[in-house]
C-alpha cells in the first residue's frame, strides 16, 4: 500500500531536517527522504546534508584544531609556557572531525525517531500529482518506493561549482569535500576563490604549515563585507602568510607527475605560472535539482538553476515549498533552517515571517568576521544619513588577557532615530558577539538600547556596547 503523509522533506540537510522537525512538532505525519552517504561506514544516508557532512561542522572541527595547534607554537610563549617538539599528527585531526560529524549525523536519526518522523533511504523525484497529494518516486540501488504527501518541501541544497574543463578528483584538485580530508598538510596549495571557504579551509592548512595562494577573479577583496573589514582582513591574511592575488584570470590548470601547474593572467593581463601540490577549487556553490523532475509537476528552475518561491518559500505548485540553498538569498545553514521552520507554520495556517536584513554572516577566520544588516557602502548608495561608531579590541582588557587584540567592532545607526542598521566585526569571538547585534536589529533597538544595557566584565561584549557609545561620541574607554 502506497505511504501517505501530510509532510514530505526532500533532502535531510538543515534546511530539510529542522523542518521535519517543526512539521512533527505542529502535528503532521512527516517523511524526509535522504540518499547521500558521504563517508558512511555501512553505506547508510546521513543526515545533515552539506553543513553537517561536507561544510560547517567538519569545517569547524578543522578550524579548532589548527587554531590550537598555532597557539601552541606561536603564542604560548608570552605565556611563559614552552612546548617543544610540537607535532601535527593529521590523520588524528582528520579522525577527529569525523567523529565529530559522525556525533552530529546520529544526533539527528534520535531527532528524527523522538519526533516519529519517518525516514526514507533514497533519492526523491516528482512523479505528479493525484487528488490525494503529490506522489514522489524514493529511489533506492535495490528499487522504488512511491510516497504520496499533501506538502512537499524542497530543501535538496547545493553542490559545489567546478571551473570548466578542470577535473576535481578530490584528491589533489579538490572542491570542499576534499579540501576537508587531506591526508597529509600540501607543501604548496593554491586555492581558487577569496570567498568564504577559500578563506576558511586555506587558513586551515596554513595554520598547519601549507604555502597557501589564494586565486581571485574579482578586483575587490571580500566585496560583499563592509569596505573598513575588508581592508583590516586584507592587512591581517598576508601578514599571517596567506597570499591573495586579486582580479586573476585561470587560463589552465594541468595536472603533471610532479603536482599541478595553475597558469594565469593577473590584473595587468600578464601572465604566471603557479605550482602547487594540492588545489582547492572554492568559487561559489550552485543550487541542486538533479534528478527531482519538477516538470513533472508544473514547476522549472529559474536562469541561475535556483527553484523560484515567493517571500514565504511558496513554489507555484500548491502546497510545494523550497528552502535553503536551493532557493535565492544567502547559502547559510541558519537561514536553511530559519525558512524550514517558516514553511512547517505555514502549512500549520500560522504567519510566519523573516526579516532576510537580521541575518548574520560569519567567516571563520583568525580572526573572525562577522556582520548583519548594511555595510556602510550600501547606506550610502541609499543617500541614508547614518552614524558611525567603532571601537577597538585593543582597547578591551579581555581582548588583552586573551591575547586576541586585533580587529573592531563598527555599528551603523540612523542618524535621526538612532536605530541600529548594521553592525560589523573583526575579531576574535565575532560568530558570538553578532548574536547580540542580530537580536538588537530584530528589536529594531537604538544604539541608545544597547550602551544603556549592562554588559558582563571584562567581556568582549564590552567591545559592542563602546561601539554603540561611540556612534555619539561617548566611548568610555577611548
Ligand atoms: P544541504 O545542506 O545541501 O542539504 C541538502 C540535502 O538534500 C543533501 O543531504 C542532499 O544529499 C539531499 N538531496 C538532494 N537532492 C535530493 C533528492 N532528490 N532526494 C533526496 N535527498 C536529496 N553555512 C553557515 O551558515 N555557516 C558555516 O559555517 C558554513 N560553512 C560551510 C562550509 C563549507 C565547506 C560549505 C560547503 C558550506 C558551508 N555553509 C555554511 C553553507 C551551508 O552548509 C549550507 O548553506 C547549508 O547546508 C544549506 O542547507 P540545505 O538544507 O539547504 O542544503
Ligand atoms: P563564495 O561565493 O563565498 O566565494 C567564491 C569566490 O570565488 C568569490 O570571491 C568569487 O569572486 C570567486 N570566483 C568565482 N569564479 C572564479 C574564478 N573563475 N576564478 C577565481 N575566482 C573566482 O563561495 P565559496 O567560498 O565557494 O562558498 C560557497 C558558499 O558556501 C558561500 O557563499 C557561503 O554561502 C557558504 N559558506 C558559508 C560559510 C560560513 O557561513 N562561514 C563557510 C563556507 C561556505
Amino acid at each position: 500500500m502506497i505511504k501517505k503523509f501530510d509532510v514530505l522533506v526532500i533532502g535531510a540537510g538543515p534546511g530539510g531536517y529542522i523542518s521535519a522537525i517543526r512539521a512533527s512538532q505542529l502535528g503532521f505525519s512527516v517523511a524526509c527522504c535522504e540518499s547521500k552517504t558521504y563517508d558512511d561506514p555501512d553505506g547508510e544516508p546521513r543526515l545533515g546534508g552539506t553543513c553537517l557532512n561536507a561544510g560547517c561542522i567538519p569545517l569547524k572541527a578543522l578550524v579548532a584544531s589548527s587554531e590550537a595547534y598555532e597557539r601552541v607554537n606561536h603564542q604560548y610563549a608570552e605565556h611563559g609556557i614552552t612546548a617543544t617538539d610540537v607535532t601535527m599528527d593529521v590523520g588524528q585531526m582528520i579522525k577527529r572531525k569525523a567523529d565529530v560529524v559522525t556525533r552530529m549525523t546520529s544526533g539527528i536519526k534520535l531527532l528524527f525517531r523522538k519526533n516519529r518522523i519517518t525516514l526514507l533511504k533514497g533519492h526523491g523525484s516528482f512523479v505528479g500529482r493525484t487528488d490525494d497529494g503529490y506522489q514522489v518516486r524514493i529511489g533506492t540501488p535495490t528499487g522504488d518506493e512511491e510516497v504520496v504527501a499533501r506538502n512537499v518541501i524542497i530543501a535538496t541544497g547545493s553542490k559545489a561549482r567546478h571551473l570548466p574543463n578542470i577535473e576535481v578528483d578530490n584528491v589533489t584538485i579538490c572542491d570542499n569535500e576534499g579540501g576537508l580530508k587531506f591526508e597529509t598538510v600540501p607543501k604548496k596549495l593554491c586555492v581558487i576563490g577569496a570567498g568564504v571557504i577559500g578563506l576558511e579551509l586555506g587558513s586551515v592548512w596554513r595554520r598547519l604549515g601549507a604555502e597557501v595562494t589564494v586565486l581571485e577573479s574579482m578586483p575587490t577583496f571580500l566585496a560583499a563585507s563592509d569596505e573598513s573589514i575588508a581592508k583590516e582582513a586584507g592587512k591581517l591574511f598576508p601578514k599571517q602568510g596567506i597570499n591573495i592575488v586579486l582580479g586573476i584570470r585561470i587560463d589552465e590548470v594541468k595536472k603533471g607527475r610532479n603536482g599541478i601547474t595553475v597558469s594565469y593572467a593577473d590584473a595587468q593581463g600578464a601572465g604566471h605560472k603557479l605550482e602547487c601540490d594540492r588545489m582547492i577549487v572554492s568559487i561559489g556553490r550552485i543550487p541542486n535539482t538533479d534528478k527531482l523532475d519538477l516538470e513533472a509537476i508544473g514547476l522549472k528552475t529559474d536562469e541561475r538553476g535556483f527553484i523560484p518561491v515567493n517571500a514565504q518559500c511558496a513554489t507555484a505548485a500548491p502546497g510545494v515549498y523550497a528552502i535553503g540553498d536551493v532557493v535565492r538569498g544567502p547559502m547559510l545553514a541558519h537561514k536553511a533552517e530559519d525558512e524550514g521552520v517558516m514553511v512547517a507554520e505555514e502549512i500549520a495556517g500560522q504567519k510566519p515571517h523573516i526579516d532576510y536584513n537580521c541575518m548574520p554572516w560569519v567567516i571563520y577566520t583568525s580572526p573572525e568576521i562577522a556582520w548583519v544588516g548594511k555595510t556602510e557602502q550600501q547606506l550610502k548608495a541609499e543617500g541614508r544619513a547614518y552614524k558611525a561608531g567603532k571601537f577597538p579590541f585593543i582597547a578591551n582588557g579581555r581582548a588583552l588577557g586573551l591575547g586576541n587584540v586585533d580587529g573592531f567592532v563598527k555599528m551603523l545607526v540612523d542618524a535621526t532615530t538612532d536605530e541600529i542598521l548594521g553592525v560589523h566585526i573583526i575579531g576574535s569571538e565575532a560568530s558570538d558577539l553578532i548574536a547580540e547585534a542580530a537580536l538588537a536589529m530584530e528589536f529594531h533597538a537604538s544604539a541608545e538600547d544597547v550602551a544603556r544595557t549592562c554588559h558582563p566584565h571584562p567581556s568582549l561584549s564590552e567591545v559592542l556596547r563602546e561601539a554603540a557609545l561611540a556612534t555619539d561620541g561617548r566611548a568610555l574607554n577611548m
